[in-house]
């Protein structure tokens, strides 16, 4: 078959079949086949869409373009089940959600990426743990799954590398934009990293890449059916990103906050229901569980005895980051040289934020990337984000912005202030889990 054969039949809106997908996916590891006509491919996916079982292929297919990881010899002594989120500002929910986990007897292989456009990425925050190995060899990731239950890594080459050549294509020809593509990229390392079940927390709002509720559904249906046809049980939550989740936004500030979280010391509201939530759909998903209420008590247990924190505490041991950093964490996490807080300039009520923006400040900051591979401070960032609702007095601050020097501050606070609306009335109260969907 010719390359252009298949682009063309794309193009023309026809089905494609397997074995059409699967010469696809041989040219996604084969270097001979250019850049040029994989995006004329996944352009034509963007126009003319997929079914759903040409969706079932591409995710088998890339998922068995190299490694798949077979969790059946080690003996786990609980289901492997893993969460993924869409990427939003201020998301540390990884932090929180694979030691809970853990803790409660789920075994959670964690494979996670940088950060993508306006949204963070959980590798670059935990790339600021001192010594915390991200890309351990296969069999010290196995070992830290057994022994500790929960293992947070960046993805290898040698999973999925079908999907790494594809993505890294689509993130530079927009055509990231496609629920078929989506959906494929994102099971695709899933499976192959050997899961049992997976939780999806799918973010919508202003923060989000799925800006409405009907294009959330949509991609919850799409990975919930295209997983159940490969055999990986998925449960859904639509969570809403239209301002920061928890208190913090930028890298090492998101692990403190994970910290104070997992020592009781604060528990964002929204941050904490979303966290127990998604923890509760794994032991529901991987049959740890058949009642909301039960697995509700077994998580909030796991939070308050400081069970979870001991396996933030021992992963951080098993993958190279210090022994007492839990104790410690201020004196480890690196630290900007200047904090500006960003008043409000009269009384009311904080009534929205366009949170898409406070990422790029992130950026701007110098918290997250504007090129390919570009390092990152992880220092910079944002601490003491007020809520939605909140009520404000004139000089009171929304937010402290942490950067490395003033003038850099200063130009992000005036985009942070005009980021954040002030209204005369409360706002109406806002669900933060917005939606729950199951096969
Ligand atoms: N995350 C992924 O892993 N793949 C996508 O295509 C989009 C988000």
């Amino acid at each position: 078959m010719l390359f252009t054969e298949l682009i063309r039949k794309k193009r023309d809106a026809k089905e494609l079949n397997e074995a059409d997908i699967q010469f696809f996916v041989d040219g996604l590891v084969n270097p001979d086949v250019p850049a040029e006509q994989i995006s004329s491919f996944a352009m034509a996916v963007v126009l003319n869409s997929m079914t759903f079982a040409e969706t079932a292929f591409l995710t088998r297919a890339m998922a068995r373009s190299g490694e798949m990881l077979n969790w059946e010899d080690q003996q786990l002594p609980g289901p492997v089940v893993d969460k993924h989120s869409t990427g939003g500002v201020g998301d540390k929910v990884s932090f929180l959600l694979a030691p809970i986990a853990a803790a409660v007897g789920c075994c959670v292989p964690m494979i996670s990426g940088r950060g993508l456009g306006h949204s963070g990425g959980t590798l670059d925050k935990i790339s600021a743990i001192p010594g915390y190995e991200m890309f351990p060899d296969l069999p010290l990731f196995r070992k830290v799954v057994k022994e500790v239950g929960c293992a947070i890594i960046g993805q290898t080459s040698s999973l999925a590398p079908a999907d790494r050549r594809f993505y890294a294509i689509r993130d530079i020809t927009a055509t990231v934009e496609s629920i078929p593509l989506i959906t494929a990229s994102i099971l695709s390392k899933k499976i192959a990293a050997g899961n049992d079940a997976l939780v999806m927390d799918i973010k919508c709002g202003n923060g989000a890449f799925m800006g409405s509720l009907k294009d959330a559904q949509k991609l919850s249906r799409s990975i919930i059916a295209t997983g159940a046809q490969s055999g990986l049980k998925v449960h859904a939550l639509i969570t809403d990103m239209n301002e920061v989740l928890g208190n913090t936004a930028g890298n090492a500030l998101e692990i403190q906050e994970s910290v104070d979280f997992l020592s009781n010391t604060h528990r964002d509201v929204r941050l904490d229901e979303v966290v127990v939530a998604l923890v509760v759909e794994m032991l529901l998903a991987c049959g740890l569980s058949f009642d909301a209420i039960e697995a509700r008590q077994k998580v909030e247990a796991a939070i308050v005895s400081g069970a979870a924190h001991e396996k933030f505490a021992q992963m951080l041991v098993a993958l190279g980051g210090p022994a007492d950093f839990m104790e410690r964490s201020a004196s480890y996490l690196p630290k900007a040289n200047v904090s500006l807080p960003v008043p409000c300039d009269r009384d009311g009520w904080l009534s929205g934020v366009d949170t898409r923006a406070v990422g790029n400040a992130i950026i701007e900051l110098g918290g997250g990337r504007k090129q390919l591979n570009e390092s990152l401070d992880l220092s910079v960032g944002l601490s003491g984000v007020l809520p939605i609702g909140s009520p404000l007095t004139k000089g009171q601050a929304l937010c402290v912005i942490h950067a490395q020097n003033t003038a850099t501050a200063e130009s992000v606070r005036t985009n942070i202030r005009r980021a954040i609306s002030i209204g005369d009335k409360a706002p109406a109260n806002r669900a933060t889990i917005l939606e729950r969907l199951t096969e």
